[in-house]
């Protein structure tokens, strides 16, 4: 019999995004072992310090302050590393800053573990989820970035304000980048699976531009998003762990989809234990479908400049 392995999540980055996902999973249970690693190591101690004293209460997870080695016999790797936005900042303006981190840190989990689904938080993270295919080498199901799963919650969030309804009844899709490009769906946006919205232009477009701009506004208010982001990237796991093959708007490489190739984008993607098992084709209208490749072709542009 093959010894018994558990499951085993690492988090690089022990920033607000890191910690705040790190404690997320860390509640809800999901895997039996949990790493944070982070280059400030002392901070990545005191972190898990922390998260350890309070399993008493919480329990059956065992969490530790690792270093790159502890990647060996990862599952799921996280990767919330890096600058983050300043009031005023685009996630676009962080490129520079954040990709020759990325080098470093892909490079040092490869040389561990190639088996492992490397999950993308730092942003641009669509840019840095094409970034860290390339640099992995990995198979492209296993190279995810969370994409608009949080947008795409927020548009709920926002929808089910408005009509005074349980965001989990709204159905609803941000796609394309995870940024100021983004797409809403408003033609397939329903609740409970085909009730019609209802909603005129003007609510149309101060839904999408609250959607679109949560992050400038939580930003302004208290220097950084955490909460939302860590239950985005806990569902993510979620669905790899449990092998759901939930359906999330995950940041995938598009393969000639909606006209759209060789580029990462959020679209609806079956997640499973495979990583993205496979993109499911959306009916768009003719202006989401050309919003869409513009969302592309932005991001495309800013790849091109990079020497990957
Ligand atoms: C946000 C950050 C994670 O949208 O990009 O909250």
């Amino acid at each position: 019999m093959a010894p018994f392995k558990p499951n085993r999540v690492v988090v690089i980055g022990t920033g607000a995004v890191g910690t705040t996902t790190a404690y997320t999973l860390l509640l809800r249970r999901r895997m039996p072992e949990l790493v944070l690693i982070d280059v400030n190591h002392q901070k990545a101690l005191g972190e898990a310090l922390d998260m350890n004293h309070g399993m008493p209460f919480a329990g059956g997870v065992k969490l530790w302050a690792g270093t790159y080695e502890d990647c060996r016999d990862a599952d799921i790797i996280i990767v919330t590393a890096g600058a983050s936005q300043k009031p005023g900042e685009t996630r676009i303006d962080l490129l520079r800053k954040n990709i020759s981190i990325f080098r470093d840190i892909i490079q040092k989990i490869t040389k561990y573990n190639s088996h492992a689904i490397l999950l993308i938080a730092t942003n641009p993270v669509d840019i840095l989820a094409y970034a860290t295919l390339e640099i992995s080498g990995f198979d492209r199901r296993r190279v995810i970035g969370s994409g608009t799963v949080l947008d795409s919650a927020r548009f709920r969030y926002l929808i089910g304000k408005h009509k005074e309804i349980d965001p989990r009844s709204i159905h609803g899709s941000i796609i394309g980048e995870h940024g100021d490009s983004e797409v809403p769906v408003w033609s397939l946006a329903n609740i409970s699976g085909g009730i019609e919205l209802g909603f005129d232009d003007e609510t149309r477009e101060e839904i999408y531009q609250n959607t679109k701009n949560a992050a400038y506004e939580i930003i302004n208010a208290k220097g950084a998003t955490s909460y939302a982001i860590a239950l985005a990237l806990d569902r993510i796991v979620e669905a790899i762990l449990s092998n759901e093959g939930a359906v999330l708007n995950v940041s995938t490489l598009l393969n000639n989809y909606n006209g759209v190739s060789d580029v990462f984008l959020g679209a609806p993607c079956i997640v499973d234990r495979s990583g993205v098992r496979e993109v499911l084709k959306m009916p768009l209208s003719e202006e989401e479908q050309a919003l869409f490749q513009q969302s592309a072709e932005k991001l495309k542009a800013e790849i091109a400049k990079l020497d990957l």
